[in-house]
């Protein structure tokens, strides 16, 4: 829904946006950016306390705020909330930013079974499936678009997480696919695919954090993609090296090197 005005100046003023993880990190920032008077965010996320910290700050922003907690593990229920929450207040602009990280124990020869089924319910397919609902709905309006927040995992087979990349490789190419599918039918999807930025997900994260990025600035860099309708943003440009890199090498060279890379991270704390 990024329209160039007659001058060439891009501008998007979505009035009513939903975010998925607003309770943290990089939800909660770009919350925060979008927040203002006349905008109506309804912001989803699981621990109601820290929600309503973010909502709070953006009601002092002007905004009009609606919470909503429910847990995305559910995809069944995902969908009917945001099908009430869409028909009260058709939404312009929905940004799915809620994600988990978790990868294997040092310790451990595999990841647990359980775990790689939750990640592949919360980082793939109940977005995916939020993302095919507003699909849906923006399209009969001809208006509206959509942000799927990936991971540069996504690039990588990453031995001791196959669980995270896996689930954002999939997201990754369902953004591309869905951006060829409803493009002519003037609704944007933008992928975003974040390195290292700084949030309670990275700080769990034991091993070095290159180019670690503030969440304000993923927040605006994000609001920028959209602005532009850009279909892939990856941050920092290093990363988009690196994927290229992983393409061109030839199979057993990239898995000797990823084989030897080794990554560890503290448990999650409880939900
Ligand atoms: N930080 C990084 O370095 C980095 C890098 C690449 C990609 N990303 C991606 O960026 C997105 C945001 O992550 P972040 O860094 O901001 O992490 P974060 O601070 O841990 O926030 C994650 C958000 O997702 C929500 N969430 C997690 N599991 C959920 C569930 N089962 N149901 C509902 N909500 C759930 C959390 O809700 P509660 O807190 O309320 O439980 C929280 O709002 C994720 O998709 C992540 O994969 C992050």
């Amino acid at each position: 829904m990024a329209r160039r005005r007659p001058g060439g100046e891009i501008r998007f003023d979505p009035a009513t946006i939903l975010m998925t993880g607003a309770s943290s990190g990089i939800g909660a920032e770009t919350a925060r950016f979008y927040a203002r008077a006349g905008r109506t965010l309804i912001l989803w996320g699981r621990d109601a306390g820290r929600l309503e910290q973010v909502a709070r700050d953006c009601r002092a922003a002007g905004a009009t705020v609606i919470t909503r907690v429910l847990d995305l593990s559910d995809g069944q229920g995902a969908l009917a909330a945001f099908r009430q929450d869409d028909s009260a207040n058709p939404v312009d602009l929905l940004v799915l930013a809620a994600g988990l990280g978790d990868m294997r124990p040092s310790a451990d020869k595999t990841e647990r079974a359980e775990t790689v089924l939750e990640l592949g319910l919360v980082n793939y397919a109940t977005p995916a499936a939020l993302a095919t609902a507003a699909a849906e709905r923006m399209v009969a309006r001809r208006r509206g678009h959509i942000v799927l927040v990936g991971s540069v995992a996504a690039f990588h087979a990453l031995p001791f997480a196959a669980g995270y990349s896996g689930s954002k490789a999939g997201l990754t190419r369902f953004a591309e696919a869905l951006r060829n599918g409803i493009g002519d039918h003037g609704v944007g999807v933008t992928l975003i695919s974040p390195g290292f930025v700084d949030t309670p997900m990275s700080r769990r994260v034991a091993s070095a954090k290159p180019f670690l990025q503030s969440a304000p600035q993923a927040a605006r860099l994000i609001a920028r993609a959209v602005e532009e309708d850009r279909a892939h943003l990856i941050f920092p440009r290093l990363f988009a090296g690196l994927r290229l890199l992983d393409q061109l090498l030839p199979a057993p060279v990239r898995s000797a090197i990823l084989r030897r890379l080794k990554a560890d991270q503290a448990p999650r704390p409880a939900a």
